[in-house]
């Protein structure tokens, strides 16, 4: 694959199934493919100090968003909690708000649940999500069930699942890796009004 990925892990536990898909999706990918796990970011809940450019703030933004910058494309490995995309994916979402970090940038969604969920985070990241950031949310999706049986080290062939969630896997990245090629220099194109730094 040619272009580089950052894949957000929006898990809020440790040894999360989220993480185990984030890096697998990493090998899948290759070396051109980043993980962050958010928990590992120790964002508080956004407050106003945010846009009043509190140093506090600064000094843990800053490398977040120098890493967003880097990056041509982006994986979000998105857990299913109460029939909820995990609120970490809405806090970080906030600090996204109306910044060039990311504006244009194609977004592959894989949600995942270690029972049959993960459809719920999928309806709720396309209605919500890019008003303001830009992001482009791809077609192409992928919901990992079952998460604990699939995606382990070792291909498990009794299992028809963990094949074809793979080749799903390879599927989309192919995909976005398109997208990610075809929409790099979109942003250099586009015209640019501070009026309408916000969607509607
Ligand atoms: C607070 C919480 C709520 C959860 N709610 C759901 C749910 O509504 N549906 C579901 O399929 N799994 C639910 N799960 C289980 C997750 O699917 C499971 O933890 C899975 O591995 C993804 O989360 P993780 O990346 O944090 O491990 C929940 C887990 C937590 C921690």
């Amino acid at each position: 694959m040619k272009s580089n990925i950052l894949i957000i892990n929006f898990s809020l536990r440790n040894n999360s199934g989220s993480g185990k898909i984030a890096n697998y999706i990493k090998g899948a990918y290759g070396e051109k493919a980043t993980v962050l796990n958010y928990i590992d970011l120790n964002l508080p809940m956004w407050d106003e100090g945010v846009w009043n450019k509190d140093p506090k703030w600064e000094e843990l933004l800053n490398p977040i968003k120098a890493t967003l910058k880097l990056c041509d494309g982006l994986v979000f490995v998105i857990p299913e909690y109460h029939g909820m995309a995990s609120p970490a994916y809405n806090n970080f979402n906030l600090f996204l708000a109306a910044g060039d970090e990311v504006a244009h940038k194609p977004v592959l969604i894989v949600t995942n649940s270690n029972a049959r969920g993960g459809s719920y985070p999928i309806t709720e990241v396309r209605g919500l999500g890019s008003k303001n950031n830009k992001l482009i949310f791809i077609p192409e999706h992928v919901i990992v069930r079952n998460n604990v049986e699939v995606l382990n080290e070792v291909l498990n062939e009794s299992n028809s699942e963990d094949k074809y969630i793979r080749d799903r896997i390879d599927y989309s990245l192919t995909i976005l890796d398109q997208y990610c090629i075809h929409l790099k220099d979109i942003s250099t194109k586009l015209p640019s009004d501070p009026r309408f730094k916000n969607g509607m």
